[in-house]
């Protein structure tokens, strides 16, 4: 008999998940507290832009010509408890308000909701990243509360999709980390990934604290990378040197590697910058902070990234206030290929400026809906060429395609002067240049 799975939160993590379980073959339920959520999947569409995802949902969501119909949502816990041999737990676990630690309440609440419709063997699976020492808690909870008692298991399996690519992330990742207590455990997630999904692919079985540690020491290290390549955009700032011919050299080291070494306005959204912040948090309660004080410097080198855009671009316009000045910025979302403007620096430094007194166009390909919603009194407008028409200056702070196949002798038409600031070291100088352009990027000499 085929293994029965749910999936607990159909948000980013949860919404993929789902799809690719069903994508595997498996009889998928999700389940979300928002009931709207699960109306609009039911519809085949997705409350975010990820490229493939809604195809995945349509080609097996029950209720669409054609499709597998392997793929069902509910809000019932109780259908839930009744379905699955494996849960996983995909809630989110954002920044607590005010505070660096992670909020654990969604995680929280699906095992205490869960835990009541476990009547018999179950494996619960969290995929959240959490902070080291919840598995043991969570674990702890379910056998006393599930009416299956031990035979309702608890294993952790962190999750390192990335947003834009969270369809292919899924179905090929590059590792998968089965945190377990018991043979039983590994041996259901096996089953669960002898699939496409697992041929060829690294399977490390450890403890409940490492499996948790490897999702937070993951993107510490990236968030490590990236401003450690961002500092030495302020040496090479100060000395005259190219960062990214540097990035270049370095990355040709197979010990450093060539990814995540683009200097620019630095990291954001809703991972990166929550999780180091957490880590610390969760470091601090365990007495062991010393041990990441360095994060505060990655985060306090990322987050001067956005200043100094803000002051790249007061230079380009001759210095003194942006009053009066009209800046056109190019890219809202923390990256490309996605709609999401959670911690977004392009959107920080969009903001810095208005608030100092520019006056601020912005487009974005796919992120304009959440960027109006969150910062409505910027300026938007339906184009590249419209945000660029009458600017003084204009900012690429998201490195989208769209931005890169632009046409710079057009644009300079519609412009009132030619000058483009990349914030994403992510356009060709020369072809800004040779269109009659001052191209500038951060980290590299002015030609
Ligand atoms: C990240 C991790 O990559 C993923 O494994 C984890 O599961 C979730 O967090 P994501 O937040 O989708 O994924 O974005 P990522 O592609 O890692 O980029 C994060 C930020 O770093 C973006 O704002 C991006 O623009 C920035 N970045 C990335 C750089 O500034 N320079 C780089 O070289 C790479």
């Amino acid at each position: 008999m085929s293994l029965k799975i749910t999936v607990i939160g159909t948000g980013y993590l949860g919404a993929t998940h789902a799809a690719a379980m069903a994508e595997l073959g498996f009889e998928v339920l999700g389940l979300d507290v928002v009931p709207e959520k699960i109306a609009m999947l039911e519809r085949g569409e997705t409350p975010m832009y990820e490229p493939g995802l809604e195809e995945l949902l349509r080609k097996h969501v029950a209720g669409f010509e054609g499709s597998t119909g392997r793929l069902r949502f509910t809000t019932d816990w109780a259908e839930v408890g009744a379905f699955g041999d494996v849960h996983f737990v995909c809630v989110n676990t954002p920044q607590r308000h005010g505070e660096y630690a992670a909020d654990m309440s969604y995680v929280d609440s699906a095992i205490s909701s869960l835990a009541p419709h476990l009547h018999g063997p179950a494996l619960v699976v969290g995929k959240s990243t959490v902070p080291v020492g919840s598995a043991d808690r969570l674990a702890v909870y379910l056998a006393e509360h599930a009416p299956a008692g031990g035979d309702a298991e608890l294993a952790w399996n962190p999750e390192f999709l990335r947003e834009g690519f969270a369809v292919q992330d899924t179905l090929h990742p590059d590792r998968i980390v089965a945190g377990v207590r018991s043979e039983r455990a590994e041996k259901l997630l096996r089953e669960v990934y002898a699939t496409p999904i697992g041929e060829g692919t690294p399977f490390v079985v450890t403890d409940f604290p490492t499996a948790e540690l490897v999702k937070t020491a993951a993107n510490s290290f990236l968030a490590t990378k990236i401003s450690f390549i961002n500092a030495m955009a302020e040496v090479c700032e100060a000395g005259g040197g190219d960062v990214a011919k540097l990035a270049e050299a370095i990355g040709h080291d197979d010990r450093i590697g060539a990814k995540f070494l683009r200097a620019g306005i630095g990291f954001g959204g809703g991972c990166l910058p929550k999780d180091i912040r957490a880590f610390m948090a969760r470091a601090g309660e365990l007495g062991a902070d010393q041990a990441l004080t360095f994060l505060r410097e990655i985060d306090s080198i990322n987050m001067r990234r956005r200043g100094q855009m803000v002051e790249m671009t007061r230079e380009a316009l001759g210095g003194g206030s942006f009053l009066g000045k009209r800046v056109a910025v190019l890219g809202a979302t923390f990256k490309p290929d996605s709609d999401d403007v959670r911690d977004s620096p392009a959107l920080n430094v969009a903001g810095q400026i208005h608030l100092q007194g520019g006056q601020v166009t912005v487009y974005d390909p796919k992120g304009m809906d959440n960027a109006r919603r969150v910062f409505p009194t910027l300026g938007y407008a339906d184009s590249a060429s419209q945000a660029v028409r009458g600017a003084d200056v204009v900012l690429h702070l998201t490195e989208w395609r769209e931005f890169r196949e632009l046409d710079p002798a057009a644009l300079g038409e519609v412009a009132a002067a030619r000058v483009i600031l990349d914030g994403r070291n992510a356009l060709d100088p020369e072809l800004w240049r040779r269109a009659g352009w001052t191209y500038r990027a951060m980290g590299r000499p002015t030609a």
